[in-house]
Order: structure tokens, then sequence, then C-alpha cells
């Protein structure tokens, strides 16, 4: 006989076991995951840097090497890459030819859709990568080595992490970093509405978001740190190449996960990635005027005549000081958070979306916050508002601008005119910014500033990562951020957190609210396409969220114009290299001395080839070695370490003679023994050709 009760239950809890099992396979999806990074280091001399525009503020040597770092998220159905790079910001023609590289290898695998390029915005390294004139003005037009190395550098990364897919899962977990970061435009953020003001407690987002990846031996392989602050500790009187904040934070967290490997080794990958910094400082002293050290001007951050320039810094004591703390601040919470283990798990799908808009040519509507009346708003053809010249307070301008600054100068424009005249609509669309620079109509010798621009986003799970195409201010990136979550619920898809991922994939300068905007600080002045830039972004970034969670496929959008056979380039390259009679490359001119103690620093010069001829890219131009029991060499550090500094001058142009000084500071963890420092470098032969050499100074004790 058959026993009903007992039956029912068996079927109840057979029924109740499939459908936990049901859930939960529909939920959660298995993550592959590859990490990657590789060296994309600029040429480190005689280019200008790019961020601060200031032409004085060429290279001449490393500090910290340039590093692209990759994560490749696949649900086994779909894929996305998210790139972090060592960089002023991206470019559009970068990731073209990045994309590129990858499809001659991989086919249709990887494309500008699924692939996110961020940059981290230091502004220590080499520009002219760009395409558009605005933008590589400061370093002669284009310079192809700097391009080339990001292309290959980046490339190359997506390949490594591409080589390693492995099983993982992925959580995302917060922490606040109170005192690493402070508002720049304080007057501008506060003219937006004080209700929205009300629902924050700070001026700037204090939110480090960390996505962690742990492999099935539940080791962490990766980290994505997003924390929204500008990497300007290092200031526009610095000559070395240099990741600055955010990038040291990176070699800080990679050296404490991959213990005992060198910089830019191992297998843990660790990105503090950049997000709505636009007026975010990390000069958290605050601005003071350079002769007087009083406060500047709030408005206009100008000092009174005689006072000097108007700068922020600390909190340390120079630049290097105030780079080491922000970065151990950031470091120290992504630490935590990595050894805490704990956060959300991701469990849907990964899933990306992608859309070209043509910015002058967008409408979107705007509901005033005050008035609460709604209108139709429109793109401006690009334009820079005088403030724009006045540069910020982590890196004021040449000339006598402020910012702050509402009304025109007859001289000035007739100066700006010369260039590009603005129409009467143009000065409409952008008021109340005074337009300085018509770069919209300046097309002499090709296009000054961007009129296209790429949208994207890509999920994972419930993470939504915002690509935008500039520097979104903090309460822009907040605004961005709760559009994309509500599109998407209201599309009846799941409710998300979102981050920005700042300066992606093209420079379009910055992007202020409308609120901000009538303040015309620097941000406002930057924000190109006009008072309501963010609006139309705003708009975009819901109907990309959208259209993901319906399935439906976009359509491209208008492509960005090819300018390469466009490009002007007044760099010169190398012509040759020469050493004195007698005395061969890699002659050490000045040795270390005898012995050191830890605290001290090591000098040492070489007769050098230019470290042009050859970047050393996974390489380096200089080893500190310390000698073995056994009589072999181990290298302690390279030239990608914190505690070296390499700088190159040229002692005679005619004769093409130049020295490399290298300095060591012996750290106090360093172990007692002898040591010597190698040099590798390359040099141009005046008949051509480029030829290796190598260096080494006599020994040395650290006692
Ligand atoms: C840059 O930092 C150095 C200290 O490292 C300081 O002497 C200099 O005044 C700073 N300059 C600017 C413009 O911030
Ligand atoms: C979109 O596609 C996914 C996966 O194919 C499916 O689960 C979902 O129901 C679809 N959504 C809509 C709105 O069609």
């Amino acid at each position: 006989m058959i026993d009903i009760q007992r039956l029912s239950w068996i079927c109840c809890v057979y029924v109740l076991l499939i459908s936990v099992t049901m859930l939960t396979s529909s939920r959660a999806v298995a993550y592959r995951v590859g990490v990657g990074r590789a060296d994309c280091t600029g040429p480190p001399v005689e280019i200008t840097f790019m961020g601060y525009a200031q032409l004085s503020q060429r290279g001449y040597g490393i500090h910290l090497r340039q590093f692209s770092r990759a994560f490749i998220f696949d649900d086994g159905v779909k894929r996305a890459v998210f790139v972090s790079v060592d960089a002023g910001m991206m470019a559009h023609a970068v990731k073209r030819d990045v994309v590129a590289v990858l499809q001659r290898k991989y086919g249709d695998l990887y494309s500008v859709d699924n692939v996110v390029l961020s940059g981290s915005h230091t502004h220590s390294t080499a520009g002219g990568f760009l395409m558009y004139l605005l933008y590589d003005m400061t370093s002669l037009g284009f310079v192809a080595e700097t391009f080339n190395s990001l292309v290959r550098g980046i490339a190359q990364s997506i390949i490594r992490a591409h080589n390693n897919m492995v099983e993982a899962d992925v959580y995302l977990a917060e922490i606040d970093v109170l005192d690493a970061s402070i508002n720049r435009s304080p007057s501008a953020y506060d003219n937006n509405p004080a209700e929205e003001r009300a629902q924050y407690t700070e001026n700037v987002d204090k939110k480090l978001v960390q996505l962690r990846v742990v492999d099935k031996r539940n080791a962490v392989i990766g980290a994505i740190n997003w924390f929204a602050v500008h990497p300007t500790s290092m200031n526009n009187t610095n000559r070395y190449v240099s990741s600055d904040n955010v990038g040291y934070a990176s070699v800080l967290l990679e050296q404490d996960q991959n213990k005992g490997s060198l910089i830019g080794k191992g297998d843990f990958v660790g990105v503090f990635a950049s997000s709505n910094l636009g007026d975010v400082s990390p000069n958290i002293m605050g601005p003071r005027c350079e002769r007087t050290g009083l406060p500047c001007d709030l408005l206009t951050s100008s000092c009174p005549s005689g006072a000097g320039a108007c700068f922020a810094s600390g909190p340390g004591k120079d630049m290097y000081d105030s780079t080491k703390i922000i970065a151990t601040r950031l470091y120290t919470a992504a630490s935590q958070l990595l050894n805490q283990g704990g956060g959300r798990r991701l469990t849907g799908p990964v899933n990306f979306i992608h859309q070209y808009v043509d910015m002058p040519r967008a409408e979107a509507s705007y509901r005033n916050p005050i008035t609460r009346e709604s209108q139709t708003v429109r793109g401006c053809l690009p334009a820079m508002g005088y403030s724009f010249a006045a540069g910020t307070t982590d890196g004021p301008g040449a000339f006598d601008f402020t910012q702050g600054t509402v009304t025109d100068n007859a001289l000035w424009n007739i100066v700006r005119d010369f260039i590009a005249e603005p129409t009467a609509d143009d000065i409409e669309c952008q008021a109340p910014k005074p337009i300085l620079l018509a770069t919209g109509r300046a097309t002499f010798p090709y296009d000054w500033q961007p009129k296209i621009v790429p949208t994207q986003i890509l999920t994972i799970g419930n993470l939504a990562i915002a690509a935008v195409p500039g520097e979104f201010t903090t309460m822009s990136g907040r605004r961005v951020r709760s559009a994309i979550s509500q599109a998407s619920v209201s599309a009846g898809g799941p409710e998300l957190q979102v981050v920005i991922a700042g300066l992606s994939n093209m420079y379009t300068s910055y992007v202020a609210t409308p609120e901000e905007y009538e303040i015309q600080r620097y941000e406002g002045a930057s924000t190109m396409f006009g008072p309501h830039t963010l609006t139309i972004y705003l708009q975009q970034y819901g109907k990309l969220m959208r259209a993901m969670v319906n399935n439906e496929s976009l359509d491209a959008g208008p492509s960005p114009p090819h300018l390469d056979d466009k490009q002007i380039s007044l760099t010169t390259g190398v012509i040759f290299d020469g050493h004195p009679i007698g005395r061969e490359f890699g002659t050490v001119r000045v040795q270390p001395l005898n012995s050191y103690e830890r605290g001290d620093t090591v000098f040492a010069t070489f007769i050098a080839g230019n470290p042009r001829n050859n970047l050393m890219h996974d390489r380096t131009f200089f080893n500190v070695e310390q000698k073995q029991p056994d009589g072999s060499w181990t290298v302690v550090a390279t030239d990608a370490n914190w505690e070296t500094k390499f700088k190159w001058e040229r002692q005679s142009t005619i004769l093409g003679l130049s020295d490399i000084e290298f300095a060591w500071e012996i750290g106090r963890d360093v172990v007692s023994g002898t040591y010597r420092i190698r040099h590798f470098g390359y040099y141009r032969f005046i008949l051509g050709g480029v030829f290796p050499y190598t260096g080494s100074t006599r020994t040395f004790i650290v006692e």
C-alpha cells in the first residue's frame, strides 16, 4: 500500500529541492575572470607631461613607471573588459588601435562595445597621444612614442588577462576614506540645490568601492578600487614620470599581495581607478597664497597682488611626501577590505552596451529643480571659457585669468576670434560661459576638441560600471549613478550599484552640473558642450541602461573622425648619441661612496644614451643588486621602485653626450651587505641603428 502522506512529504521536499536548485542556478552565474598587467611607460624624457598644460613640465627621468592593468569578466555567454591605465586619460584612437590588436588575435571576442579603457589621470606622464589639437598643444603635437607605448602596453595587459582566465568569485565591498580628498571648487558645489546637497554629508565622495576577485583556491587574484581623487599630489614642477598617488597605491597593494616580487611583476593585480574626480583634489591642506601662506579668495582662487599664486598642497612636507601619504591612506583602506574578505558576492550576468553621441546635435529634456518647469535643452559646439585658462588650485594657469570669470575681455576676444570666431548662437548656447576658445569651430590644422563621444556601461551582476569620457564632478557623478540605477529599476531590471569609471575611452574635459556651470569655476568653464552637457549624459546613460535591461540593441551612433593622417608632430626624434673619447656608454662617471647607512641616498652617474631609444617595457634602466653568499647577485630594486629615481641630462647636443644620475634611497628594511647598481640602455649610432649597452658601479656596503 502506498503511504500517501509519506509520498506527499517526499514530493514536497523534492519540489523544494528542485526549486532551490533552479533558483540558485538561474541566479548564480559562474564567472571566469582574468587579470593582467603590462608596462606602458611613455618616453620619460624631453616630452611634456599631460595634465597641467605646462610647457616647461618636460620629463627628465622616471620615479614610478606606468602600468596598464586589465580585468576580463566572462559569464559563459558574454565577456567584458575593464582596464585602468596609469595615464592622463584615454584617447579614442588608442582604444581603437588596442581593439584592432585584439581583433587580429581573437576575432570579434573583443570590440569597442565590451572594452572599457579608463585613464588614472596622473598628471606626470608623457602627452601627445590624444589627436585633438587643444590636448596635444603643450606636447607640440602628436608624439608617436607615447601613443605606441600605450597601445602596446594596454593590449599586452589584456592579452595577459586573456591567457589567465580562471573560475572565480567576484565580491563588492566599500569603505570610507575620509582623509584623502577635498573639493577644490566648493563655491560651485554649493550652487547645487540645497535639498540635493542635504542628501550627502560631504562635498566629495569619500567611499572607496572595491571589486575583489577570488579564485577557487580562495586566493585573491585581483582588486579594482574606485576612489574619486585627482592624481595631482605631484605638482606642476615635477619632471619625473610618475603614476602619482593612485599609481603608488597600486604599487603598495601589489607589493603587499605579491610578497617578494619586483614592482610590476607577480600574479595579483591591484588597481586604483579614476572616478567622478572632476572637482576633487588630494591637496587636503587646501589652497593658500604662495608668498603669504594665507587662504585664497574662495570664489576666484586668486591672491592679492604681491601674494603670489594660489595653489593647494599637503598633507606632506613636499609633493613626494604628500603623494606617499595619500597613496598610503588609499592602500591601507583597500587592504583592510581585502583582508576582511567580506562584501556582497556578485551573481548576475555580464553585459555591456556602447553608443557614440554627437553632443552638439543632442537634445534632452530638462526639469529645472527649483521652478520644476520642463524644457528641451541642447548641446553646444565645444568651447572653453575664460576660467579654463585660470587653471585650478592643483595647478594654476600661466596668464592672469581667474576662476569664476563670467565676463569677457575685448582684447582676449580679438585673440580668440583670430583662432576661431564663435557665432551669436554659440555665445547664447554656452552662456553664462564667456568663450575664450571656440574650439568647436577651430579645425585648423585639425579638430581642437571632440564632438562625437563614446558612452558605455558594463555590468557584472548588480554592479554597473559607467564609463564616462571625461572628468565628472562629484555631483555630476552622483546624478549619473542615480539616473542609471533608476533606469534599471524602472525598466524592470535589478537594483544596481553604479560606479563611475572616469576618463574612459576618450577625453572631453570636464562635466559640471548646470548649477555648477553657472559659477564658472575651472570645471564649469571646461564643460565643453555647454550648460546642459550633463543633462544630455543623464538622458543618454539612462537610455543605455534601459536598452540593456530590455535586450534592445542600439545603433552604434555616428563615428568619431579619423584624424591620424592630419597629425602634426613637432617633437624631434633622437638624432644620435655620443660618448666622450675612451669612455664608452655605461661608464660610471661618478661612483657611489664605499659605504652607507639605512636612510642614506646612494648616487651614481653613468655615461648614457637617450632613454627614448628603448623604453625598456617590462624591463628596467637600472637595477640595485645585492651580492649573495654564493657570489651571485639578486635584484632588490628597479627603476620602478619608489626608493629609486633617475634623471637624464644632455651634456652636449652637438656631440650627443648625455648622463644619467641614478639615486637610491636606502629603506629601513634593506639588509646589510654588498651592493652594486647596474644600468641598461640603448644608444643611437650616428650612422643609424640602436644598440644596447650596460654598465655597473663598483660595489658598496650598506652597513
Ligand atoms: C610643488 O611642490 C614643491 C615641494 O615639493 C613646492 O616647493 C612648490 O612650491 C610646489 N609648487 C606648486 C605650483 O604647487
Ligand atoms: C533579456 O534576455 C535575458 C537573457 O537572454 C532574459 O532572461 C530576459 O528575460 C530578457 N529580458 C527582456 C525584457 O526581454
